[in-house]
């Protein structure tokens, strides 16, 4: 049985987007990090919310270990699971973003699929991909979950870029990189709010 059979969506009748980016003088778009874990994908979002926040500006902030302990406890990272995690975080952000949000969503999302797949929902316009770069090596070295080491002894499974592979962006991804190896936290936080001006992304009548 197909399960979205006999419901009626009425996105007509509903408040538009454009009346509540009036209201917030400020239009909805996500900013969506992603990268291996540790590679400081959770410090840069905080950190830039903060920064957003102090501007006056309206935000949200999705990160995948919060999301997971709630909406999405029921998946694990089975390719499957993690399909489903980033889907059902790529609505919710799409809701937000519908409410004239700014987003910052902080998810692995290892495999370009899975972010081609969060790109369509939410609408190329709106999904602005932003690569958080560091080596295995680097991640396995600052281990702040005591993760990497967790996964050595094979206590847990299906880790990212151990047992389960994660895909750099290509080129034509057209990914901001942030390189947490090379660059401060005060840099990454930099680049993404010197690509939010450059791109003019807060005006409501562009
Ligand atoms: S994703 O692959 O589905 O995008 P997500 O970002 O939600 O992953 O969750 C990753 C977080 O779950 C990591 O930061 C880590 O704390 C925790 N985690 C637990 N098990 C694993 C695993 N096998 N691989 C990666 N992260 C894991």
């Amino acid at each position: 049985m197909n399960l979205s059979e006999n419901i009626y969506p009425e996105f007509e009748k509903m408040l538009s987007s454009t009346e509540k980016e009036h209201f917030l003088g400020q239009k909805g778009f996500v900013f969506w990090l992603y990268g291996l874990s540790g590679s400081g994908k959770s410090t840069i979002a905080n950190a830039f919310e903060r920064r957003l926040h102090a501007e006056k500006i309206h935000t949200k902030l999705l990160d995948g270990d919060n999301i997971r302990s709630g909406l999405n406890k029921d998946l694990g990272f089975s390719k499957r699971d993690r399909s489903e995690n980033i889907r059902r975080v790529a609505e919710v952000t799409k809701l937000f973003i519908d409410n004239a949000t700014i987003c910052v969503v902080s998810l692995i999302t290892p495999k370009r699929i899975f972010r081609a797949l969060a790109k369509e929902i939410i609408g190329q316009e709106q999904f602005l991909e932003v690569y958080v770069k560091a080596s295995y090596e680097t991640c396995a070295k600052r281990d702040v979950k005591g993760l990497y080491a967790r996964s050595k002894t094979g206590e847990i499974k299906q880790f990212t870029g151990k047992d389960s592979s994660f895909e750099e962006p290509k080129e034509k991804d057209q990914a901001l990189v942030l390189s947490t190896e090379t660059d401060s936290l005060e840099r990454c936080v930099d680049q993404l709010q010197d690509f939010l001006k450059k791109r003019n992304l807060l005006s409501i009548t562009s």
